[in-house]
């Protein structure tokens, strides 16, 4: 080979080798290109996975940390509960009097009364308030404000009665004596203004047990139409220890409210017994609710839709207060019933009873010295006899089989001395 073909093959080469190299190169750009794309194949379906996780994730997150939040909400709540319960109680008082401005004697539910101090925060402390006071030192913590109209309706008998007139045998003076003092001035207090004078309060029915004083009570409430508030005196006291003052002014505000009212007070020598100053807290308690009794008979006006019928069995033991005039100045007997009073409160009772030749005369006759209630006994007695019997009629000999089991039930009681 000639030098010259020789430079010649070696450009020739040289000129193959460039042209190789850019060739070459345009295959790797290619190849690039096409792993590239290859690659962006590969990563777009990674990716959206990616982000898809990461939107999880930034959910979970958010998710946990809303739970943070309420288990720490729902801590703090159990942890100030538990701090709460964890807190001394406090005694509930009433502020007997109001010293300067800082103090104030107290007086707490067992009537024992201690001087204070009261907490600057709290202001417009009067007489009455009930407040918060500290169980070791009693010194006068908050005020508050019980609502101290604890559900009446809860503790006393409200309703309109459904006894009538013509459930009541006998008794008839005593009806109308309730009718005109209770009665008419409900219905017809125009009456008494026009005439000029004022009718009474109330009225107290005295006696020996069961002889029909509730009886008359409710009758009398439903003739008027009238509400029908029963308490009884013995319960106002045991019941409701420290609260009797406070349930009889409810009893009388509620009795305002539901107007027309009769308030019937049974047992109410329980509340009114003559006072003894044996200075216990008991008694003062007791002292306390019939004062509050006195005050509320004396707050309410004459002609009132309000009256009140008292019930008991001892007029002896009863304190003079509740009887002097302008009170319930009326005072009714209701005795046991004369022979013509059973003879009409058999009447009633065996109204709806299948007599077969029944001298209801003969049985009144048999049962001198019985109560009403006695008589009623009687006769649903004498009924048991013909049911025992098989019998759809009740005959005398059930009546007198009667008779003798409720007098040996009763002890032949004590009905007959009972009360002076
Ligand atoms: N005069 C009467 N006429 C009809 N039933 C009577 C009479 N008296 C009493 N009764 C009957 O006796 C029951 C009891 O009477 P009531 O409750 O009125 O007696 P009370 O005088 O209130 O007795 P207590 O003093 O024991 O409370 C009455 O539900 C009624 O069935
Ligand atoms: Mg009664």
């Amino acid at each position: 080979m000639t030098p010259r073909e020789s430079t010649k093959g070696a450009e020739t080469v040289k000129n193959r080798s460039f042209d190789d190299v850019i060739k070459n190169n345009n295959i790797v750009e290619k190849n690039e290109e096409n792993i590239m794309e290859n690659e962006d194949i590969f990563l777009h379906p990674r990716i959206l996975k990616l982000e898809e996780e990461n939107k999880l994730m930034a959910q979970t997150i958010r998710r946990s940390e809303e739970e943070r939040i309420m288990l720490s909400e729902l801590f703090n709540n159990t942890n100030n509960e538990l701090n709460n319960l964890k807190k001394p109680s406090l005694l509930v008082a009433e502020i007997a009097n109001v010293v300067g401005n800082d103090k104030a004697v107290i007086r707490l539910p067992n009537g024992n009364k201690f001087y204070c101090y009261v907490s600057k925060d709290i202001k417009q402390l009067s007489p009455g308030d009930s407040v918060l006071v500290d169980q070791k030192s009693l010194n006068v913590i908050e005020k508050i404000h019980i609502t101290n109209n604890f559900d009446v309706e809860k503790y006393v008998i409200v309703e309109k009665p459904q006894e009538n007139w013509k459930d009541i045998g006998g008794l008839k003076k005593e009806i109308e004596e309730v009718k005109e003092v209770i009665e008419l001035p409900l219905k017809k207090p125009e009456l008494f203004k026009k005439v000029g004078i004022q009718p009474p309060k109330g009225v107290l029915l005295y006696g020996p047990p069961g002889t029909g004083k509730t009886l008359l009570a409710k009758a009398v409430a439903h003739s008027t139409n009238a509400t029908f508030i029963e308490v009884v005196g013995s319960e106002l006291v045991q019941k409701f220890i420290g609260e009797g003052a406070k349930l009889v002014k409810d009893i009388f505000e509620l009795a305002r409210k539901k107007s027309p009212s009769i308030v019937f007070i049974d047992e109410i020598d329980a509340l009114a017994a003559t006072r003894m100053d044996t200075g216990t807290s008991g008694e003062r308690e007791v002292n306390r609710t019939f004062m509050q009794l006195l005050a509320e008979v004396d707050g309410f006006k004459h002609l009132d839709n309000v009256k009140i019928i008292g019930a008991t069995n001892r007029l002896d033991i009863l304190d003079p207060a509740i009887i002097r005039p302008g009170r319930l100045d009326r005072l009714l007997e209701i005795g046991l019933p004369s022979i013509e009073g059973r003879i009409e409160i058999l009447k009633v009772h065996t109204k709806n009873m299948n007599l077969k030749k029944v001298s209801i005369k003969k049985i009144a006759e048999e049962t001198e010295n019985m109560s009403g209630a006695e008589l009623r006994a009687i006769c649903t007695e004498a009924g048991f006899c013909a049911i025992r019997e098989d019998r759809e009629f009740v005959t005398t000999e059930d009546f007198s089989s009667a008779i003798v089991k409720v007098r040996i039930d009763d002890g032949d009681d004590d009905t007959a001395e009972f009360f002076g």
